[in-house]
C-alpha cells in the first residue's frame, strides 16, 4: 500500500528551483532513502511534506488524501513526524521532558484539563509518562532520563530526537541526516535501530550522506540532483547508475572540501 505519494513537487526560492517536479512514493513498511549532493533539495522536500514550506506546484498525498499545504501540527497528527538535520531539542530540559514534548504535540487534552486537574488529565498524564518510559527503554536512554540534554554526548542527543519523534506515535518517521556527526559505533547502533523500528511497523523516509548506512538499510532510493530526480531503484541499481556516479564525482571535482552545511 502506498502510504505517501509526492507528485510533481516544485519549490522555488527567489529564482532558484530547489525542488523541480519531483515525484516518488513510499510504501508502508519501507525504508526509503533520499540521497543527492549538498544543496540538491533533499531537506526542502522534507520541509514541503511536513508543512514548513508551501510548494509552488505539486501535491503531497497521504493514504490517498491530498494534504498539500496542511499546517505542521495537522500533519504531525496524521502520523508524519520528522527529525532535523541540525538537532533541535530543548537543551535546558531533561531527556524525559524532551520526549514528553512529543506527547504534548499530539495530546487530545484541552488546555483547561491541565488547569483544573480533571480525572481525564491525570489519566492522560500517567499514560503519557508510561509511554515516555517505554520509549526511553527502547532507545536505551533510561539511564539519562533526568539529565539535561545539553550535557549529553552528541550521539545521545540524536537518540533523544528520534525518541521524541516516536513519542508522537507516528506511522512515517522522516529522518534528515540522522548519522551526521555520529562516530562509527554510533552509526552502527543507528543502523540497528532503523531496522528495529521497521520491524515494529514504522515506515521510514531517510535523507543521509553516509553511503554505507544508506546502502545497508534502504529498500529503495530516489537520487536528487539540482532538485530533480536523476535515478531511482534499489541500492544496487542506484550505486551502479552512471548519472548518480557522475553527480557525486562531479561534485567532488568542483568542491574538494567535505562540506557539511547546516539547515
Ligand atoms: N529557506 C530558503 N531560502 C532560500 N534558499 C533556500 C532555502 N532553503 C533551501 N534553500 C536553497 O535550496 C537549495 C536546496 O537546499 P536543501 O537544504 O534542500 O538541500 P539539501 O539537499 O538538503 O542539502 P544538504 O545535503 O547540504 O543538506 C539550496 O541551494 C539551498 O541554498
Ligand atoms: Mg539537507
Amino acid at each position: 500500500m502506498e502510504l505517501l505519494k509526492i507528485e510533481n513537487l516544485t519549490k522555488i526560492f527567489g529564482g532558484l528551483v530547489a525542488v523541480d517536479h519531483l515525484s516518488f512514493s513510499v510504501k508502508k513498511g519501507q525504508i526509503y532513502g533520499i540521497i543527492g549532493p549538498n544543496g540538491a533539495g533533499k531537506t526542502t522536500v522534507f520541509n514541503c511534506l511536513t508543512g514548513i514550506y508551501k510548494p509552488e506546484e505539486g501535491t503531497v498525498i497521504w493514504k490517498g488524501k491530498d494534504i498539500t499545504n496542511y499546517p505542521p501540527d495537522k500533519i504531525a497528527n496524521l502520523g508524519i513526524v520528522r527529525t532535523f538535520q541540525t538537532i533541535r531539542l530543548f537543551s535546558d530540559m531533561c531527556v524525559a521532558e524532551n520526549i514528553m514534548s512529543g506527547r504534548n504535540q499530539i495530546s487530545k487534552q484541552h488546555w483547561y484539563h491541565g488547569l483544573i486537574h480533571t480525572p481525564f488529565s491525570k489519566r492522560d498524564e500517567k499514560k503519557n509518562w508510561l509511554k515516555v518510559k517505554e520509549i526511553m527503554e527502547l532507545m536505551n536512554l533510561q539511564d539519562y532520563a533526568t539529565e539535561l540534554t545539553k550535557n549529553l554526548p552528541y550521539g545521545h542527543q540524536r537518540r533523544v530526537e528520534i525518541a521524541r519523534a516516536l513519542a508522537t506515535e507516528p506511522e512515517l518517521i522522516v529522518l534528515d541526516e540522522p548519522a551526521a556527526g555520529l562516530n562509527g559505533h554510533e552509526t552502527l547502533d543507528l543502523t540497528n535501530l532503523i531496522f528495529k523500528l521497521r520491524d515494529m511497523g514504522f515506515t521510514i523516509l531517510l535523507i543521509e550522506h553516509d553511503m554505507n548506512l544508506v546502502m545497508n538499510v534502504t529498500d529503495y532510493i530516489t537520487v536528487v540532483n539540482f532538485g530533480e530526480k536523476i535515478c531511482e531503484g534499489t541500492p544496487e541499481i542506484v550505486q551502479n547508475d552512471p548519472a548518480v556516479i557522475e553527480a557525486y564525482l562531479g561534485k567532488e571535482d568542483a568542491d574538494d572540501e567535505g562540506d557539511e552545511d547546516e539547515n
